[in-house]
């Protein structure tokens, strides 16, 4: 081709000008040649020639006449980043090496542990992640495991189920059912409402606790350096009965800032700063708190398998009222997940007041967590 051009234009100019215009002409068509094809990265080349199959050259998914099965609901779009940035590498990992059914999916999605070393997975599973082009969303490797009390950052598509038991002193369980759904790409709403049963005067009493409405913002995040910042402003609305002490009696607005770092080594930091501000600051006092959290991931199957988590909790609050001292908690606790893919956790804890502690009991402090936008509850195990 490159013969063919020359002789043809040597040909037609003889002598060297038209040798030079020969090399310039061949030396731009095989830069521009070049740039048309460009080298296939190990990822691409991989997944060309053992996914395109089923997940199409586009990442979308091939069709079912052509694939020959129907495709389960959870089927990837990995064009879809509202749909694949909230999960994790090693969560693509796992399903790549073992299987879809290792995480509760299909077992159309066949095991390549065989057929690819684990770098080459970590290589197509770089290069799924190009088909997401809006590096903007956060990265789900940033939702570190929920803590009890400390509130992270990562926006949330979850239900949990809280539960507070008064180890001593008066019996009482307080429940939290709390619902988190994302909108966009940085935002999340929450609702929780609070159940509280109480032995008073040894009669049980039961009753809905003040409901919280809040708002979740993410204002940075970056896979790169693990961080992740977000503020949250909240109502809190007394629908709780005042007198039977379920209640604060006002609406008290409550703001707070959530930083967490996550460290290569599956360590990582939360920090939750606020203040909550009644209205009638008469009956609640105004209030300012910081929750913080330190933990450490283990997972089973070289990394790739049911999670461990144990975090402690290092939780501080004090009333602005004159004379008010800060109150002080530690809270070791175990999160765990339950289903094999991950989207269902439990998480068991003591929380122990370091400070006033004739006034505070000692709780017991459990929750059940279900990801719904990783499947219904009954699948994924
Ligand atoms: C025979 C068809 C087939 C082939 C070949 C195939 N997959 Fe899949 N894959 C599927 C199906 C079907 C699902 C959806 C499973 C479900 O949602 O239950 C899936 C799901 C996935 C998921 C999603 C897991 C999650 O967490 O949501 C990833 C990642 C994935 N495949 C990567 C790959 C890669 C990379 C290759 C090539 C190395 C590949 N697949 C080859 C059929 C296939």
């Amino acid at each position: 081709m490159r013969k063919a051009i020359c002789t043809q234009l040597n040909g037609k100019y003889a002598a060297i000008p038209a040798v030079v215009a020969c090399i310039i002409a061949v030396a731009l068509l095989s830069g521009i040649a070049g740039s048309s094809t460009p080298q296939l990265s190990e990822g691409e080349r991989i997944y060309t020639s053992a996914c395109v199959a089923c997940h199409g050259a586009d990442g979308k998914g091939t069709s079912q006449a052509i694939a020959g099965f129907k495709q389960p609901d959870s089927f990837p779009d990995f064009t879809r980043c509202d749909q694949t940035t909230a999960e994790e590498n090693v969560a693509y990992q796992a399903t790549i090496t073992y299987g879809g059914p290792y995480r509760g999916f299909s077992q159309i999605m066949p095991s390549f542990s065989k057929a690819l070393t684990q770098q080459q997975i970590t290589e197509v599973v770089r290069y799924l992640r190009s088909f997401c082009t809006n590096a903007h969303w956060p990265r789900g490797e940033l939702n570190v495991p929920r803590a009890i009390a400390t509130e992270k950052a990562y926006p949330e598509d979850e239900e949990v189920v809280t539960a507070e038991v008064n180890a001593r002193g008066t019996p009482g369980v307080t429940n939290h059912i709390i619902h988190e759904q994302r909108f966009g790409m940085k935002n999340q709403l929450e609702v929780d409402v609070p159940l509280m049963f109480q032995d008073q005067a040894h009669t049980w009493y039961g009753g809905v606790g003040d409901t919280v409405f809040g708002v979740k913002r993410v204002l940075y995040s970056s896979l790169p350096k693990g961080s992740i910042f977000a503020l949250q402003g909240e109502v809190q609305v007394p629908t709780g009965n005042r007198t039977r002490g379920f209640g604060s009696g006002t609406t008290t607005f409550g703001m707070f800032g959530m930083y967490d770092q996550l460290f290569r080594t599956n360590t990582f930091l939360q920090f939750q700063g606020g203040a909550n501000l009644p209205v009638h600051t008469d009956i609640a006092p105004q209030n300012v708190f910081f929750n913080s959290s330190i933990g450490q991931s283990f997972a089973e199957d070289h990394g790739l398998g049911r999670l461990w988590s144990p975090m402690v909790e290092f939780v501080a609050s004090r009333d602005l009222t004159t004379g008010a001292k800060t109150d002080w908690d530690v809270l070791p606790q175990m999160q765990v997940t339950l289903s094999p893919r991950q989207h269902v956790r439990a998480d068991l804890g003591v929380r122990i007041p370091m400070t006033d502690t004739a006034h505070r009991p000692v709780q017991l402090e459990l929750y059940f967590l279900w990801d719904w936008a990783d499947g219904k509850i009954t699948e994924g195990w």
